[in-house]
């Protein structure tokens, strides 16, 4: 199947402050091309086809939640090993479900970064030998461009028909606290980063402030479950005023913009204070006594987690995420309202959180912003979210070549 060419804009403003961005991006495609995905940047292996950028067939997860949970982390040797152990029969079954043979498939869309270097090596190394030896297209893609178009895959599997810009993403997860305001020119989507986060992604400060609390691995899904029992009022945290040096020109379509603000996050601030409230509050032996309650149960219930927490605890945990949620928010929509954008993309294992849903759609409402999540299972990582956002490159023909390689700090642009 050759790649055809009919995403469309309409209009031709770049986003800029003074200038009303009118253009829309169409969502309707008309495409056949059948992209299988595989993502192994971290802790999931993971394959899926999808079909013209629009159509999920299939997709598959495998997680290693159980390898790593005594951990209390992702540790990178036992990821690779995993994903070496994961990749072919990931992959072989998101070919099942789909009813589709490799020879059937149009192209292979692989995570070249950011990630764990070993864990990414994995499935770009497997990637690289499906493609040289179907003789397929390789496409290379970056995980957070990744994430992004997770939301844009499932907006267009409902039907939707436009994007309006300007679009900006907020992709929050274990590893990643990024804004980007996303542009489509010619063929291709092109982002500019305008915040991220100084030290600990979000993510990380619940997956550490879960642990410290003895609640268990991984603390994001936890932390959401239980923070609903306690009071979100009960402990203020405060977080940094993050000033923003000289101000960076960015280069955008060619052209050099004027100066542009910056939004960065920093969440190191509030997993210490956590460890300061629980020191000065003479919780670690409950701690400890939780963290061996917990371990004695293979799927822990709310019941559970209801017994072996206190209302210190609960409410610890509850004013935690009111905090983390409150300020994801106010900085985002604040960037929001800077850059005048008009489509909110929320993103990342993080957006998987009930109470970062619930007040990014009650800041945004009465406002001209319109927030979009992707589902919770394409939240957090999948390989649909690889193969989606491979399509438009697979409309512009711009296929990796058999010496990429896998990049642990690669840059979106
Ligand atoms: O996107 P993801 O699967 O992997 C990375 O790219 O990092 O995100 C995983 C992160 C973990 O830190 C996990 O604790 C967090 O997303 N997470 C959540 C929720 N579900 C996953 N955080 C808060 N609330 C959730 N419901
Ligand atoms: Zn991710």
């Amino acid at each position: 199947m050759l790649p055809e060419k009919t995403n469309c804009l309409q209009g031709g403003a770049a986003v800029h402050d003074d200038i009303v961005d009118r253009r829309q991006y169409s969502l309707r495609v008309d495409k056949r091309a059948l992209i299988l995905g595989i993502e192994s940047s971290c802790d999931e292996t993971a394959a899926a086809i999808v079909r013209g950028g629009e159509e999920l067939v299939s997709s598959v997860v495998a997680s290693q939640i159980a390898t790593h949970a005594p951990y209390g982390g992702v540790v990178p040797e036992l990821a690779s090993r995993e994903h070496l152990r994961n990749l072919v029969p990931v992959t072989r079954a998101a070919l099942a479900k789909a009813g589709l043979t490799y020879a059937e498939v149009d192209a292979i869309a692989v995570t070249n970064g950011p990630g764990l270097a070993g864990a990414l090596l994995t499935g770009v190394s497997f990637a690289k030998s499906l493609a040289w030896a179907l003789g397929k297209p390789l496409i290379a893609v970056n995980h957070i461009e990744g994430h992004i178009h997770a939301v844009l895959l499932e907006e267009r599997q409902k039907g939707a028909g436009t994007l309006e810009f300007p679009v900006l993403a907020l992709v929050v997860s274990g590893g990643h606290t990024h804004l980007f305001l996303a542009d489509h020119q010619g063929d291709g989507w092109h982002y500019e980063n305008i915040g991220h986060t100084r030290d600990d992604a979000a993510g990380e400060a619940f997956d550490k402030t879960a642990k410290l609390l003895g609640l268990g691995y991984p603390g994001g899904p936890i932390i959401d479950r239980i923070a609903k029992f306690g009071d979100p009022g009960a402990v203020q945290f405060t977080f940094a005023q993050l000033k923003h040096g000289a101000r960076q020109e960015s280069k955008r379509a060619g052209r050099i913009e004027p100066d542009r603000k910056r939004f960065d996050f920093s969440y190191s601030g509030i997993k210490t204070a956590v460890l300061r409230y629980v020191e000065s509050h003479g919780m670690q032996d409950a701690i400890e006594a939780r963290r061996r309650g917990l371990l004695q149960i293979a799927a822990p219930v709310d019941e559970d987690f209801k017994r072996l927490c206190d209302r210190q605890t609960l409410d610890l945990v509850a004013s935690f995420q009111a905090a983390m949620v409150g300020d994801l928010t106010q900085r985002t929509m604040a960037a929001c309202r800077e850059y005048a954008v008009r489509t909110l993309l929320v993103t990342g294992g993080v957006a998987a959180n009930s109470a970062l849903r619930a007040s990014f759609e009650q800041s945004a409402r009465g406002s001209r912003v319109r927030v979009q999540f992707p589902s919770r299972q394409l939240s957090t990582d999948n390989a649909a979210m690889i193969a989606a956002a491979a399509y438009s490159k697979w409309i512009s023909g711009e296929f990796a070549g058999l010496d990429v390689s896998a990049e642990a700090n690669l840059q979106l642009r």
